[in-house]
């Protein structure tokens, strides 16, 4: 493994499949458990710098790295003296001098992570950057595929939306690529990046055409706030095209499944009795994305199993 996770690229195939064994491993040593807590990292310090708004991340996060028994600090950029407009350069000294670990960042620069990684001793680890890439959001997406197909290996998987502004998009397409998978993108010709083409995956818009053919349709949240301008004629009109209802879902072959990173806008990109579904793993990815960060946490940590 690499000392930072910013991209899918820093994973080869062997490194990702480490971190989805190591996933796999700390969730059958706490099953049954009623204590959920390992002394892997004690006294190590993981900093969660925050920049940008988030629900699920955070709390995973800090959940993963308190579950390893590491000392935690969370900084939220908002009621700080980023307020104050201190640079994000400063801030990572600041924390570096009070002797963290690990970075864990989220900001809205695509690269922030890149640069944060040259400034600072530890390991820096992105949790969303900008339009750019969520790299352990891919990793739990990947462990939440295998857990209920069994494999990855060859598996299709159609995200679909807003490809545009998703950095969830971007490291799932690289790292379900590393990993087998056949990825298809299906968007509004707006909602694709200048690139595209460039990708690791087939690009289709017409999502009824795709879904007889996907073991996986991963549906991306339309992301208003990152947008300037009109990108499709209305609401109903894009849902009306690519999202998922119940009619369309019964498209999908009988053991497919229907994943969202979150947080959803319900009946726009993904309807509401959908979402609630037996073949939804929403509320899997979450609690998956504790395994899969404190998987990640471990090793980039080096603790010592015990
Ligand atoms: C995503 C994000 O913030 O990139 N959410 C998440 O991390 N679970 C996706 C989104 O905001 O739509």
């Amino acid at each position: 493994m690499k000392r930072h996770l910013l991209e899918a690229a820093d994973l080869d195939r062997d490194d990702a499949t480490l971190v989805l064994d190591t996933a796999a491993q700390i969730d059958q040593a706490l099953a049954g458990r009623e204590v959920k807590k390992l002394p892997t990292l004690r006294g190590r310090t993981v900093v969660n710098l925050f920049y940008e708004d988030s629900t699920r991340t955070r709390i995973s996060f800090e959940l993963a790295a308190k579950r390893l028994s590491a000392d935690v600090i969370n900084f939220s950029a908002k009621g700080s003296s980023v307020s104050k407009g201190e640079s994000l350069k400063d801030t990572a000294l600041t924390l570096e001098a009070m002797g963290s670990d690990a970075v864990v960042v989220r900001h809205h620069m695509s690269g922030a992570p890149h640069r944060l990684a040259h400034w600072v001793r530890g390991s820096v680890v992105n949790a969303g950057d900008g339009t750019h890439e969520h790299p352990t959001q891919a990793l739990l997406d990947a462990y939440t595929i295998r857990q209920r197909l069994g494999r990855l290996d060859g598996v299709r998987v159609t995200i679909v939306g807003d490809v545009l502004h998703s950095r969830v998009a971007r490291s799932n397409v690289g790292l379900l690529h590393t990993l087998g998978a056949e990825v298809t993108l299906v968007a509004p010709p707006t909602l694709l990046p200048v690139g595209v083409g460039s990708w690791p995956a087939e690009v289709g818009y017409d999502l009824d055409a795709v879904l007889p053919k996907s073991d996986v349709v991963m549906m991306l949240r339309v992301q208003a706030e990152r947008m300037n301008a009109s990108f499709f004629p209305s609401a109903r009109e894009y849902s009306r095209r690519y999202g998922l209802d119940a009619h369309r879902m019964g498209a999908l072959p009988d053991d497919a499944i229907v994943m969202h990173p979150g947080p959803m806008n319900r009946g726009m990109e993904i309807a509401a009795d959908v979402a609630d579904s037996v073949r939804s793993t929403i509320v899997e990815q979450v609690a998956n994305g504790v395994s899969v960060r404190m998987a990640v946490l471990y090793l980039l940590l080096g603790g010592s199993p015990q």
